[in-house]
């Protein structure tokens, strides 16, 4: 069985969709771990109520950064656990070496917008303010830069008049939820 941990900062609706296709027989996979860098994220909690183990990773006080050690202490903890795909949804923070170098090729990011358009915070809300009349969501592989890899699946959402930033991130959301466990999928018939 393939082994996915998910890494979260928020409410999780992304790690509950992934946790939805399993159990409907879409992904042939088992969540093995969910760690937030966020001990009141939501995520924590619903991974707890699917019997999933729910960890917090330390990021040592730091607002932003993933502290190197702490990367290194995260790779080794995967790695112990076999896992073969790293999913990360809604993740506020950058990953980098030693993680990325530890799963080559298996780390996957869902993106709020249609990339290479809109990369880091609140995309959906960039999009609106951009004018753009055609929003999204992507996912890519993960590399070193700030939602730059390789991109794997994208769905378009249309930005209709009237549409406030909490409007569009929800429709995009709904695109999301679709796309991820498609994207996994995907990722894992390559390996
Ligand atoms: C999602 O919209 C995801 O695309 C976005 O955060 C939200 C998390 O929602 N990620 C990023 O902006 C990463 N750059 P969720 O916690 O309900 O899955």
């Amino acid at each position: 069985m393939i082994r996915l941990a998910v890494l979260g900062s928020g409410s999780g609706s992304n790690c509950q969709s992934i946790f939805n296709a399993i159990k409907d027989g879409r992904l042939d996979a088992e969540v093995v771990i969910v760690l937030s860098d966020n001990p009141d994220a939501y995520i924590l909690e619903r991974a707890r109520q699917h019997g999933v183990p729910a960890e917090v990773i330390d990021c040592c006080g730091f607002k932003n950064k993933f502290p190197l050690e702490v990367q290194e202490a995260v790779a080794k903890k995967l790695q112990e656990l076999k896992v073969d795909m790293v999913c990360l949804a809604g993740f506020m923070r950058l990953v980098k070496e030693p993680l990325l170098s530890a799963f080559p090729n298996r780390i996957l990011n869902i993106h709020p917008a249609l990339l290479p358009a809109f990369p880091g915070v609140e995309a959906w809300k960039q999009a609106l303010e951009a004018g753009a009349k055609q929003a999204g969501c992507t996912v890519h592989y993960v590399d070193a830069g700030m939602d730059t890899g390789e991109i794997l699946m994208q769905a378009y959402v249309p930005v209709l008049p009237g549409d406030t930033a909490e409007s569009l991130h929800a429709r995009i959301q709904v695109q999301e939820h679709i796309l991820y466990p498609a994207a996994i999928l995907s990722a894992l018939s390559r390996l």
